[in-house]
């Protein structure tokens, strides 16, 4: 079957997937979103314009270039019966892994306060807490969640998990809690909480006030999730009162983050530009290609999201 794919974005320029698709596929149609013709079936995207899915009536799939869907899901013009697919691929879960052991350790073993130090030339050491005496929550224990909590359970951190549903199969020495009536328990027992749900109606605004209030006090918040999931007026008032003791943040509401926000010049946070992990182009045009063929088949999709629940 002939097919045009659309490369969409508002924020970034996708045609470093060009070369991917003239090594991998060079029979198919490929246009970038600014000259997408009517007909075209497929929309490969991170943040199209909006209305784009609605203007394309042949549409079959929408695939992200990311784990992430929100950019998707947030445009009502996507028809209900099109399927949504993320990607799902072990390096970036490793990258994931990475990041967030990195941001844990930062903070837990000090080395934030080292670095601080080594501008004026002093040399003091902080006492070393045991991993097993530092609480790690996990929420959202999807892919990626899960990764990251078995690394850290391997590096003896106290690791606990929270989810929306209950999880059978959790990694050795794992904790895991769900839904909203166990989210108490699991909040007071993270020394560094991370935050790894996909952005949907339900987690909008997830890391609050009243959140923060359930943690103990001086905790550390790492989100690598999505910028809407921080009330960010209640991070710096939850750091101002010692309720929170750093933030670590790789997400934002406005990315880039604008040059006069609060969060660039507050010693308490690390701002990094979304670059937790990454996916590279032969696995986003290999699971784009394989997806288009499982569509062709009528069997079912890698990475393909419940419109339902949003993710
Ligand atoms: P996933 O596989 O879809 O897992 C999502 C997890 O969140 C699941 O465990 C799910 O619970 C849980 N969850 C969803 N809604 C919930 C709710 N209302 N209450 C409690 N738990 C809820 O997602 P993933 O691949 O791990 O990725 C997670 C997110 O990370 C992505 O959506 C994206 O926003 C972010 N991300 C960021 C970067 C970065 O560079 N910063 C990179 C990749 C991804 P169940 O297991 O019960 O369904
Ligand atoms: C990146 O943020 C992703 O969702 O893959």
């Amino acid at each position: 079957m002939s097919r045009t794919i659309v490369l969409a974005s508002t924020q970034i320029d996708m045609s470093y997937l060009l070369p991917t698709f003239a090594k991998l596929a060079p029979e198919l149609d490929i246009r970038m979103h600014q000259e997408a013709p009517e007909h075209a079936d497929t929309v490969l995207c991170w943040h199209a314009p909006a209305g784009l899915f609605g203007a394309l009536p042949r549409l079959r799939l929408v695939q992200s270039i990311a784990a992430g869907v929100d950019h998707i899901t947030a445009d009502p013009t996507v028809p209900p019966d099109v399927p949504i697919c993320r990607i799902i691929d072990p390096n970036m879960a490793s990258g994931m892994v990475a990041y967030v052991v990195w941001a844990v350790t930062h903070r837990h073993r000090h080395f934030d306060q080292y670095l601080a130090r080594q501008t004026q030339g002093i040399w003091q050491e902080n006492p070393i807490v045991p991993t097993r005496l530092h609480r790690v929550g996990i929420a959202g224990m999807g892919v990626l969640g899960l990764a990251v909590a078995s690394a850290l359970a391997m590096l003896g951190y106290d690791v606990a998990g929270w989810s929306r549903g209950p999880k059978p199969d959790l990694p050795a020495g794992v904790m895991g809690y769900h839904g909203a009536g166990q989210l108490g328990d699991f909040l007071a027992r993270s020394d560094s909480l991370v935050c790894l749900l996909p952005l949907t109606d339900e987690t909008q605004g997830f890391l609050n006030a009243d959140l923060f209030a359930r943690l103990p006090a001086g905790a550390h918040l790492i989100n690598v999730g999505r910028g809407g999931h921080l009330v960010d007026r209640d991070l710096l008032a939850a750091l101002d009162r010692g309720q929170l003791g750093a933030a670590t943040l790789d997400a934002f509401t406005e990315e880039p983050l604008p040059g006069d926000h609060p969060f660039w010049r507050d010693r308490r946070i690390v701002v990094t530009p979304h670059i937790a992990t990454r996916t590279g182009p032969t696995v986003v045009v290999t699971q784009l290609l394989a997806n288009l063929a499982r569509l062709d088949a009528g069997t079912p999709l890698v990475g393909a999201i419940d419109r339902q629940r949003g993710y």
